[in-house]
């Protein structure tokens, strides 16, 4: 703990007559018995609790972001990689104040505040993360990899040419806004686009949507977006649609979001061909997680 937060509760607490190891002691049992979990508003609108120890450090935090909230009708199998309505957990805890019983504390606020079905989470192999996933009964239930796509290794030219190629009897449509209030991307095409932090790029034939990639943006500190996609409906396939559209998002996101510098994907291992789609658009391999599901009751 760092000594600030020491003297505070030796001052507070009087402890300026015990030795350094019994303070050591008495300091770290009395703070973790004095952490608070408060939730916190977000800008985004995702739920964010804080782990708080005295005198207003901020610990370990816990959000909860909602996983694509659309299109699970119209994706195929084997892509939509959770079932839906199942936010995906993010938990984060000070690395000195690990194994206190911070992250169990954080998990179980969320459980009791939120009434989705079941939670998800996305942790790397053999990780502290993954063990606690096992200790809470979280199940594996897919493994994933992110590959990233760097904005200064883009051939603009390049890019613009791909996008610009015709694909007879398609055409590219985009739609902007926020996705958290809407279903489906058919959906979301047929509605203004606004302000907000997504951006969705799509290909129709006749109104049919056949293709679509969605990415969304964090705040303008955060140069990262995550992309979702992208997915051909089975009767599009074979034509290249999901490299267009996947390269027409890359070239709007950067016209909506100029403060985005690299967008970050998830692929289903077993998913081969989605995985050369992003290779060839630039994206490099960043890592492999491990998908955990909590069922709760
Ligand atoms: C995962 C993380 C949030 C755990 O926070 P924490 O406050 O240390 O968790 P807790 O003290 O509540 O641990 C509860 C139990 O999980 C298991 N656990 C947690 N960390 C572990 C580790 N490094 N090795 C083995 N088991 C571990 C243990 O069973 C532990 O109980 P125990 O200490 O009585 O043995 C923290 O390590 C972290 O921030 N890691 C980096 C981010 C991350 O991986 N997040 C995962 C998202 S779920």
């Amino acid at each position: 703990m760092a000594s600030n937060d020491n003297r505070w509760l030796m001052r507070r607490f009087d402890l300026s007559r015990c030795s350094a190891p019994l303070v050591g002691a008495i300091v770290g049992s009395m703070s973790e018995a004095l952490i608070d979990i408060v939730a916190v508003s977000d800008y985004s609108g995702f739920s964010r609790w804080q782990a708080v120890a005295p005198p207003g450090r901020v610990v370990g935090v816990a959000s909860l972001r909602p996983i694509i909230p659309f299109g699970h009708d119209v994706l195929p199998p084997p892509t939509p990689a959770v079932n839906p309505g199942a936010p995906e957990l993010s938990l984060y805890v000070e690395p000195q104040w690990r194994r206190r019983g911070i992250g169990s504390r954080l998990l179980t606020t969320v459980r009791e505040q939120i009434a989705e079905p079941r939670l998800v989470t996305d942790v790397a192999a053999g990780s502290p993360g993954e063990a606690f996933c096992l200790r809470h009964g979280f199940q594996h239930t897919r493994s994933r990899r992110h590959d990233l796509l760097t904005y200064c290794d883009v051939h603009q030219a390049w890019l613009g040419e791909l996008v610009d190629a015709e694909r007879p009897g398609y055409r590219l449509t985009h739609w902007t806004g926020s996705l958290p209030d809407t279903p489906g991307a058919e959906e979301l095409l047929r509605s203004p686009s606004r302000p907000g932090n997504a951006v969705l790029t799509a290909a129709d034939t006749d109104g049919d949507l056949a293709a679509y990639a969605v990415a969304i943006v964090g705040a303008v500190s955060q140069p990262r977006a995550r992309q979702y996609g992208s997915v051909v409906l089975p009767h599009h396939r074979g034509r290249r649609l999901g490299l267009w559209v996947n390269a027409a998002l890359i070239q709007r996101m950067r016209e909506f979001h100029p403060h985005i510098n690299e967008i970050e994907t998830f692929t289903a291992e077993d998913d081969l061909h989605l995985s050369a789609t992003r290779k060839h658009l630039g994206f490099h391999p960043l890592g492999r997680t491990h998908l955990y599901e909590l069922a709760l009751p």
